[in-house]
């Protein structure tokens, strides 16, 4: 998943991985959570267990923080950058969030019954995550990853992803992409749910602000952009005018230690 080709490739795939700090207020407004639904199927594995006590790792903000603390579990959170720290605080002041990163997490062997990655899973170097992962799980734990893709089969939202390509987007990964695996874990499983974000044209262009690709190009090039994809909206009788859903699907996977 990492930026896996040419030194350059591998530059640009750090720079955005490393990138949304800067917006952090921005995107802690702006972002969506995740299908509740999605949270549940990923934490099934853990259903005899009351209040299980979850990593969030890559946790920014806090938007998977939030809808872990909705289905009754006990949330920690590990963050490497310090002003998504500083908005995750700011939104869950009583919830211990720590610097570190999957590579090297900051907590004991055997200490949490899931570990879960919002949007973050593909910014790891799985070679040193997976290790790590397992050892802060407890037996019977389960490690789950989670996206919000955008519904690309709805006409405009197919439109608005032409539209909002810049020289830092990489080609999507194939529907069929295969799942990661580890020796570590058992094989992954995926499962998909229908999820939307409330939004008008303005908020809207707001969430794409804080996409990396549109964060890591030059400030001149972004306020095209943004502006590009702002037109864009207004002339869609989807999206010109008030509030309209934006379609998403979260999709989940899911894999327990061997
Ligand atoms: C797109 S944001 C997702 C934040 C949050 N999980 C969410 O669902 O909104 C990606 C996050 O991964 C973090 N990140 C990047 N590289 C990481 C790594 N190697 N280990 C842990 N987190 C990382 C970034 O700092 C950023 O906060």
């Amino acid at each position: 998943m990492r930026g896996n080709g040419d030194s350059a490739e591998r530059e640009r795939w750090a720079r955005r991985a490393t990138s949304f700090g800067t917006q952090a207020a921005v995107y802690a407004e702006h972002r969506p959570d995740y299908a509740v639904a999605a949270i549940r199927w990923a934490l099934e594995p853990l259903a005899a267990i009351e209040a299980p006590a979850v990593l969030d790792l890559g946790a920014g903000t806090g938007k998977l923080t939030g809808g872990l603390l909705a289905v009754g579990a006990e949330a920690v959170a590990v963050e490497p950058d310090a002003s998504m720290r500083a908005e995750f605080v700011r939104r869950y002041p009583a919830l211990t969030i720590l610097a570190g990163t999957a590579e090297e997490i900051p907590l004991p062997d055997d200490s949490v019954d899931a570990v879960v990655a919002g949007q973050a899973f593909h910014w790891f170097e799985q070679s040193r995550a997976f290790p790590e992962i397992a050892r802060v799980l407890r037996p019977g734990g389960v490690f789950a990853a989670f996206w919000n893709i955008e519904d690309g089969t709805t006409e405009w939202v197919a439109g608005l992803q032409r539209v909002a390509r810049s020289e830092a987007s990489t080609t999507p990964p194939p529907p069929d992409q295969p799942l990661p695996g580890h020796p570590l874990f058992a094989p992954f499983e995926k499962a998909v749910f229908a999820h939307a974000q409330r939004r008008t044209a303005d908020s809207l262009v707001e969430t794409i602000g804080t996409h990396s690709h549109t964060v890591v190009i030059p400030a001149d090039q972004r306020a095209a952009l943004l502006r590009r994809i702002r037109d864009y909206l207004r002339a869609r009788p989807e999206t010109a005018a008030g509030e309209f859903d934006y379609p998403l699907h979260t999709e989940v996977i899911r894999a327990v230690p061997r």
